[in-house]
């Protein structure tokens, strides 16, 4: 795989290369990060958020935006799910240091 960019984690300023044929969850967790992900990426819980601070993503897919959509004033300006999420080119991305509820349980 080729990168297309860097994807730099905040907090903390981890870098590492961003491969577009892996979602960002997939990187944080070759970056050792903490990032929740407690449906196991299948875009139905929401633990896994991210919010885009610079740069490109993928475009959001139906299930993707099926979940935002059932849970109105869940998700912030900017947040995508790490899970679904890829890199189109360098980005930086904060995880929440927050816990984040488990919409399955909302
Ligand atoms: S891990 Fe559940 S929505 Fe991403």
């Amino acid at each position: 795989m080729k990168p297309v960019g860097v994807l730099t984690w905040l907090p903390g300023g981890i870098q590492q290369p961003a491969y577009e044929q892996q979602t960002l969850l997939v990187h944080s967790m070759t970056a050792d990060l903490e990032h929740a992900q407690a449906c196991g990426g299948h875009a139905e819980c929401g633990t896994c958020r991210v919010r885009l601070v610079s740069g490109t993503l993928t475009p959001m897919g139906h299930e993707e935006a099926e979940l935002m959509r059932d849970h109105p004033g869940a998700f912030r300006s900017g947040e995508r799910l790490g899970c679904q999420a890829r890199p189109l080119g360098d980005a930086v991305i904060e995880v929440p240091s927050d816990e984040v509820p488990d919409l399955r349980d909302a």
